[in-house]
């Protein structure tokens, strides 16, 4: 039996709406599928605009423009994140300063962050790792207290909550993720949410090429012209019409996951071992049944794990490096320590975790987890 980390859910109506797409003969950005989707995610999570975009980079980057990101900002990190959080504010010449995670979970520890303030410090990125909340109040209270912008990057937080409030809906922005590993896809996808509508009509400038081609259409202007920097940013309406296949069966999707995730949860509570740690939840967040982790006592349990499983056909996978020690950051930096990132970084690993996975794969899985503590150092 082969389990991949992997299998990207199809709704199987995907066809039938890329079909009429094409049909149509309007396949380019802002049609009718890019609106049911952005409509969908607004009223479903309060945001104040939603804007679709070819990737959850593209609108991380969206957001590092409307911030007006200039050399010599400095914007706070975490480090144990995907490089596009650091990356996009890098190549605007912003100073990415890396914050360490909790102890206890992956997220940026708001205890670390007041001291990390400098008067170039311009924004706050959280990433809300596992689609798991940062604590969201302690966050926008220090944002508040220095005057900071807080982009929330939810690339895998679709459908979670910080308390009452929806991850995502908290922030001035925010960015998600629609890649083909996240709870719903269109295979690249994301979406840039904004939060203060003020940045909403540059917002559309910047994802239509720096140009006002969106109130040329909208309200009749003569012509349209380059206004502001930009990019090409805008999902197809192919792209659109299969997230919205997705989007329709968001319900759906949500339990099937949560039933793996639960599944997996259950089962590690009866694998108490001391070479594997189940991460607490805070509780002012759940699972939203994107991923399933746990951390290993070292790097070498971690990988050793990794191989065990392999061998059975059933595919783990660490996650982030670090970005502080990676080469990019290296080559231009001083070395730092930031441990709780650095542990996160050598002893994650990540399971399986899919909508198609059945019970019987999450208990098989558990079984040989269970056989390698038990043969693991004898
Ligand atoms: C936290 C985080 N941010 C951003 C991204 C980039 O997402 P995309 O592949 O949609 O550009 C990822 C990728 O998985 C991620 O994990």
């Amino acid at each position: 039996m082969i389990i991949p980390f992997n299998r990207p859910y199809l709704s199987g109506n995907e066809i039938l709406y890329i079909q009429e797409v094409i049909a149509s003969g309007k396949i380019a950005s802002n049609g009718n599928y890019t609106v049911k989707c952005e409509r969908f995610f607004e009223e479903r999570y309060g945001f104040k605009r939603a804007l679709l975009t070819t990737s959850c980079t593209t609108a991380l980057e969206m957001a590092a423009l409307l911030m007006d990101i200039k050399p010599g900002d400095e914007i706070i990190v975490p480090s144990y994140t995907y490089v596009s959080t650091a990356n996009v504010f890098e190549k605007l010449g912003g100073k990415i300063v890396f914050a360490d995670a909790c102890a206890e979970f992956p997220n940026l520890d708001p205890d670390k962050l007041e001291k990390l303030i400098t008067p170039n410090t311009k924004a706050i990125v959280p990433m809300h790792y596992a689609g798991v909340s940062c604590d969201m109040a302690r966050i926008m209270e220090i944002a508040h207290k220095y005057n900071l912008l807080v982009l929330e990057d939810a690339a895998m937080a679709l459908d979670n909550t910080y308390q009452m409030q929806f991850i995502g809906s908290i922030g001035h922005f925010a960015t998600f993720s629609f890649h083909e590993t996240k709870n719903i896809s269109c295979g690249e996808g994301g979406m840039l949410v904004i939060n203060d509508l003020k940045y909403v009509e540059r917002a559309e400038i910047i994802r239509d090429k720096g140009t006002n081609r969106r109130q040329f259409i909208r309200d009749k202007l003569e012509r349209y012209e380059w206004v502001d920097l930009g990019g090409s940013y805008a999902p197809n309406e192919i792209t659109a019409a299969c997230l919205f296949a997705q989007v329709e069966k968001l319900n759906f999707i949500q339990k099937q996951r949560l039933t793996i995730w639960n599944a997996y949860s259950n089962e590690f509570k009866s694998i108490k071992n001391d070479l594997i740690e189940i991460p607490k939840i805070p509780n002012y967040s759940k699972s939203n049944g994107h991923a399933f982790f746990v951390i290993c006592k070292s790097k070498i349990v971690r990988n050793s794990l990794i191989e065990y499983m392999a061998k059975k056909g059933i595919c783990l996978q660490f996650h982030y490096q670090a970005l502080h020690k990676s080469k990019f950051y290296l080559d231009r930096n001083e070395t730092t320590t930031l441990p709780n990132a650095e542990h996160f970084s050598d002893c994650l690993v990540r399971f399986p975790c899919f909508t198609s996975l059945g019970i019987g794969d999450v208990k098989y899985i558990c079984d040989e987890v269970r056989k390698f503590l038990n043969v693991f150092g004898k």
